[in-house]
Formats: structure tokens, C-alpha cells, sequence
């Protein structure tokens, strides 16, 4: 279910969660084995791309503690739903990690 959307000029941003997401940030506690985040980008109201979180138990050990984000996975897809390969997926694990909310995924990544 969406439970934010972000205008931003002409880039609206539309995100996505399961309700057991929503209860848990509700009730403060850690997210789920299996959390998926989606954010749909909207570009002059036209779909542009998804980006995507997810988090499973054990996911992110294999990285070195500098790049690790938690038990997090990120993943870029085109609108037609396919994998975006160009995408550049360290770029979402440095800017998630801090987490300072100073800037955004969309204004970023262009
Ligand atoms: C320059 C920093 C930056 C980069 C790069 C970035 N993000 Fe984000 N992302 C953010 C911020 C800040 C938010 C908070 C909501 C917003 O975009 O307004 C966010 C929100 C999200 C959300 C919605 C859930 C939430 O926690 O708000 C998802 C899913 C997401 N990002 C995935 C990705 C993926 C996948 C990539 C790489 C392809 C990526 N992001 C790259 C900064 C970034």
C-alpha cells in the first residue's frame, strides 16, 4: 500500500510498502525479514523507474563494513519493469547509509 508521495518540480515519487512495514514503524519496531520498499518516480507524469529496498535476515554480511547498510539490498529498475543495469548501486548503498535526509534518491540520480 503507498504510504508517501513526494512532488518535487517535476518529479513526483510515490512509495510503497506491505501493512505489516506500517505497523511495525508505527509500533517502533525493527522492520521485518522481507521489508520491500518500493519507490515508483514519476517524471512530468509519466513513469521513469522504480528503485527498490529490500530486507532479509542475514542479507549484507558479504559486504565490508564500510559499504554495509544493515541487512539491506538495493536494486534500480527501468519502467518496463526490467533491471537497470547502468545503475550504479554502490551509489544507493553510500547515500541510505548515513540516512540524514538531505537530500533524495530522485534529485540525485537525475
Ligand atoms: C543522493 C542520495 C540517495 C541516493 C543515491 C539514493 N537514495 Fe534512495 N532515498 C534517499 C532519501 C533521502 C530518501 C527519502 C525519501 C525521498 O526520496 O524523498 C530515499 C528513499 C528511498 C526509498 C523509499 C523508502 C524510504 O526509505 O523512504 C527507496 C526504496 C530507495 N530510496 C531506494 C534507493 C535505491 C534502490 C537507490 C539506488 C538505485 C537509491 N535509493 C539511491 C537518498 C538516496
Amino acid at each position: 500500500m503507498r504510504y508517501a508521495v513526494v512532488n518535487r518540480g517535476s518529479i513526483r515519487e510515490e512509495i510503497f510498502t506491505s501493512r505489516a512495514v506500517i505497523d511495525a514503524v508505527k509500533a517502533g519496531r525493527p522492520l521485518p525479514n522481507g521489508t520491500v520498499i518500493t519507490l515508483v518516480d514519476y517524471r512530468d507524469g509519466a513513469l521513469f523507474r522504480y528503485v527498490v529496498m529490500e530486507k532479509r535476515t542475514g542479507w549484507g554480511a558479504g559486504y565490508p563494513p564500510e559499504k554495509r547498510n544493515g541487512e539491506w539490498e538495493y536494486q534500480a529498475f527501468n519502467a518496463d519493469q526490467s533491471v537497470n543495469q547502468d545503475e550504479n548501486l554502490d551509489r544507493c548503498f553510500s547515500c541510505h547509509k548515513p540516512r540524514g535526509g538531505r537530500t533524495s534518491c530522485t534529485r540525485s540520480t537525475g
